[in-house]
């Protein structure tokens, strides 16, 4: 199996991302590093702890636990999206705290530097939150991004609109800086975003009848009833969007998706804070106005949705 490591900020989706790979086989997970996102960074590690011990999982599996601020909040306060995923990121249906696992005693970054060290070549990450933790993880190693096998980012909205504002999406409004770093850092990088994601949707229907099946449907279905609330009231649509698990199907299988390859930047601060921009021009803008040495990265563009949602309600 192939190694993974997930950077998440639990809440909902990213719930879904994580069992889906506990379920399967393809991947061996071995840590789960956290950040602030869909809720503050300490309260995303008790929800890892959650779901590791849901999955059994809590041996062998570390928790690391990472950022609570973006690389530049001086004073300010995160944005974190309880009105999405419920004040505990799990749909308030009043889950008990972790039953005695604890988060190893290493950051976030210094994990994710010292396990692609370990096994040079071997490692993936899924950033499924903002990108505070792999930014720092490149700032204490520069060349990890050449380590690692991949980094697969859920995070963008590249010919589409935003979902914090109307141009950028929540992983990457949430430290632009830091997506700007990491989108920079190399060519072993897959990015999806808004896009993909907002294809790929699970119907109130869908979701009922996952209730009792598997190990975790009930449990899935439990969750999820605040965050389709949200998607009724916001998109005017009975159905949600299934973000995350939609990049952990990219991690198992990107040939279903269409990737383009191009340079990516990040706009920082104005009106469009966090949009990211793909150079898509002909002969590309290598060079240019902030544009040089920039890596080509994947970003996908199109994605076969129906077999992808048969994927996620299968694992
Ligand atoms: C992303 O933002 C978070 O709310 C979700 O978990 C997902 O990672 C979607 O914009
Ligand atoms: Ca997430």
């Amino acid at each position: 199996p192939r190694l993974l490591i997930i950077d998440t900020d639990p809440g909902v989706d990213d719930a879904m991302a994580i069992l889906m790979a506990a379920n399967s086989p393809e991947v061996q997970l071995l840590g789960i590093t956290t950040v602030y996102g869909n809720v503050p960074t300490a309260l995303a590690t008790q929800n890892a702890l959650r779901l590791l011990e849901m999955a059994g999982l809590c041996g062998g599996v570390m928790v690391a636990q990472g950022a609570a601020r973006s690389l530049k909040a001086g004073t300010d306060v995160e944005r974190i999206a309880d009105f999405v995923h419920g004040a505990d990121g799990f749909g308030d249906v009043g889950l008990p705290p972790p039953r005695g696992s604890h988060a190893a005693d290493v950051s976030a970054a210094e994990f994710l530097v010292r396990s692609v060290n370990a096994h040079p070549g071997r490692v993936t990450i899924l950033a499924l939150a903002p990108l505070t933790n792999i930014a720092q993880a490149l700032m204490l190693d520069p060349d990890l991004g050449d380590k690692w096998a991949e980094l697969v980012i859920l995070g963008g909205a590249f010919f589409t609109g935003g979902n914090v504002n109307p141009a950028a999406e929540a992983n990457i409004f949430g430290d632009p800086d830091a997506a700007d770093l990491v989108l920079g850092c190399t060519p072993r990088l897959r990015v999806l975003g808004l896009d993909v994601t907002q294809r790929c949707r699970m119907t109130a229907e869908e979701l009922q009848a996952m209730r009792g099946v598997g190990k975790y449907g009930s449990f899935v279905y439990d969750i999820s009833q605040f965050y389709l609330n949200f998607h009724r009231k916001w998109y005017d649509m009975d159905a949600l969007y299934l973000h995350d698990p939609t990049a952990m199907a990219a991690v198992l299988r990107p040939d279903l998706f269409e990737w383009r390859a191009g340079a990516v930047r990040v706009a920082c601060e104005g009106v469009t804070k966090g949009q990211t921009v793909m150079d898509a021009s002909v002969r590309g803008f290598h060079g240019h106005n902030g544009w040089a040495d920039r890596p080509q990265v994947q970003v996908a563009l199109g994605v076969q949705q129906q077999q992808v949602v048969q994927l996620i309600r299968e694992r």
